[in-house]
Order: C-alpha cells, then structure tokens, then sequence
C-alpha cells in the first residue's frame, strides 16, 4: 500500500525508507491474515525490526549534522518505538493471534503517526538546511 501524499516530507531517502517501512509492515500483516504461521509472522516482525533501525539511525546522523533542535526529542521517541517492540515480543512469545493483533495496531499507529509529526517537522528542517547549504555554495561558485 502507497503511503499517501500527506505523509511526504520532501526528502526523498526519508519518504522512500517510510515507504519502505510500510511495505514491510504490510508484509508482517499478511504473514497473519493469510495465516502464514508464527514463524512467518516472527521473522518478517524481526526484519522490519532491523529496517526500523537502520531508518533511525539515518534520520539520526542527519539530525547530528544538520544540529536539529529538537534531537533530543525524536530520539527519545525512536528509543520508545525500539523499547515498545521488544516488550511485544516478550509479552506474545508464540506470537498468538491476540499478540500478532496488538503489535500490528501499536506498529501501524506509532509509524503512521510518528511520520506525520516528528518526521515531517525533521524533514523540513533538512530541506532548508539543504537550502541554506546550495545559496552558500551558489555565492562562493561568483
Ligand atoms: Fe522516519
Ligand atoms: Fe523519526
């Protein structure tokens, strides 16, 4: 499923990554509705688990470049989304249907949500700050 264009930040490795998370979230969603198994629905929650990863971790290189101000707190909400997953899957050890349920509902909300804040605020930043950085080179290039 195509994330909608409300959900675009402007950076283009930014949106493509968010899609890229959707895509996998879809993934770990059918594992469950097409009753793939436990295994399935476990390693395909494992593998968005590393993307989600490797997505902060980008957002967060970007934040310590560019000094956004609000680091702190987007981090910090990273931490909880991390935290939240591993505490879901220690909770729902056999991924029953009633666990593989609240980790989609609390993945697809914190996600989705998450984008619309945090990650749109962030993304704007990067854009002036790229801005700013293309005038400056532009001026020196006379
Ligand atoms: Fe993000
Ligand atoms: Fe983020």
């Amino acid at each position: 499923m195509a994330l909608g264009e409300k959900y675009n930040t402007g950076v283009v490795w930014q949106d493509f990554q968010h899609q890229q998370l959707m895509d996998l979230f879809f993934k770990v969603k059918e594992a469950k509705v097409k009753k793939s198994g436990n295994e399935v629905f476990r390693y395909s929650l494992a593998f968005l688990a590393m993307y989600v990863n490797h997505h902060f971790k980008l957002e967060e290189e970007y934040m310590d470049i560019y000094y956004y101000p609000e680091t702190e707190s987007h981090k910090k909400e990273h931490k909880g989304l991390v935290k939240k997953i591993k505490e879901l899957r220690k909770k729902y050890p056999n991924y029953e249907e009633k666990g593989m349920d609240n980790i989609l509902i609390t993945l697809n909300d914190w996600i989705l949500k998450h984008i619309l804040g945090d990650d749109k605020k962030l993304g704007e930043y990067i854009l002036s700050c790229e801005q700013k950085n293309r005038a400056i080179a532009d001026e020196t290039r006379h």
